[in-house]
């Protein structure tokens, strides 16, 4: 599929978001492409690392809005959750670039990679709470970690952006430089990775996040429930009619 683009060279898998006319938003197609590609990876002796990008003024608009109005995708098996569960567990080194706005998933994918590289004008944002969900990705336990409880209480309640600076000054992504630089940095890292010995890259991994496997998986299992049962709740709803009225008034 053209929205997710998906290619391999040397040892290196990139998968790139490319729907930029509707701001890199998620359709489940292209949670599907993107939960497929990362699953294979996973097992594919002939790749060792893979690069996750968007474009240089938008890395994602997070979840498609129109797809979120559509319950019958609302199950466990939903194609998002499927990928969420594929890259939390991805056991080989995942490098993102993420420039422009990283919003919902755009920001919560990202704390399950390896390197996060982020151009200058990268901002990121959780509005869970202002569309009437809650946090996924098992980001309500790894912001509180990540940035502290009150820092992550005003991105998770609040819903307050935070740029780049901040970012890197949690310790969120590894360095910040000029967008039209981030892709060729990453694409330069991921070939550092792959010239490795992939079992120590694998093994390396695996204990640094060994004290948070089990909650990631737990907390991610029971975000979903919540937010599968939130997204058919009025408030919900509402925000996203809200949204598509304005998107569609817009254009009249
Ligand atoms: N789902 C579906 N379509 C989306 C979308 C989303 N999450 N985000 C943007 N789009 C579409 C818009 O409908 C618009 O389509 P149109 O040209 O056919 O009307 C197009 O992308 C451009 O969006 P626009 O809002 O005009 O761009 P912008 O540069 O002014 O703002 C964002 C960019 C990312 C700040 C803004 O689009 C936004 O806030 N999007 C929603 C983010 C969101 O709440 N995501 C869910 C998180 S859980």
């Amino acid at each position: 599929m053209t929205d997710i683009l998906i290619d391999r060279s040397d040892a290196v898998l990139t998968i790139t978001l490319n729907r930029v006319e509707k701001k890199n938003s998620i359709t489940v197609a292209m949670y599907a492409a993107m939960a497929d590609a990362l699953t294979a990876a996973a097992t594919d002796d002939a790749i060792r690392v893979v690069v996750l990008q968007g474009h240089e003024t938008i890395f994602s608009a997070g979840n498609d809005i129109g797809d979120f109005m559509n319950p019958s995708l609302d199950t466990a098996e939903r194609p998002a959750f499927r990928f969420l569960r594929a890259i939390s567990t991805f056991p080989k080194p995942l490098v993102a670039a993420v420039c422009g706005p990283a919003v919902g998933i755009g920001t919560t994918m990202l704390f399950h990679c390896d390197l996060v590289y982020a151009g200058d004008n990268a901002a990121f944002s959780m509005p869970f709470v202002n569309l009437g969900l809650c946090p996924e990705a098992a980001s309500s336990y790894l912001a509180p970690q990540l940035m502290g409880y009150g820092r992550a209480a005003e991105a998770l309640l609040l819903g307050e952006p935070f740029l780049a600076e901040t970012a890197l000054e949690m310790g969120f992504i590894s360095r910040i430089v000029p967008p039209g630089e981030a892709a060729a940095l990453a694409q330069r890292q991921a070939r550092k990775l792959a010239a490795k010995p992939l079992p120590s890259l694998i093994e390396t991994k695996r204990l640094m996040k060994k004290g948070q496997t089990a909650i990631v998986a737990e907390r991610m299992a029971e975000e979903g429930a919540s937010f599968s049962r939130l997204l058919r709740e009025p408030a919900a709803q509402a925000a996203f009619g809200a949204f598509m009225h304005k998107h569609s008034v817009s254009k009249s």
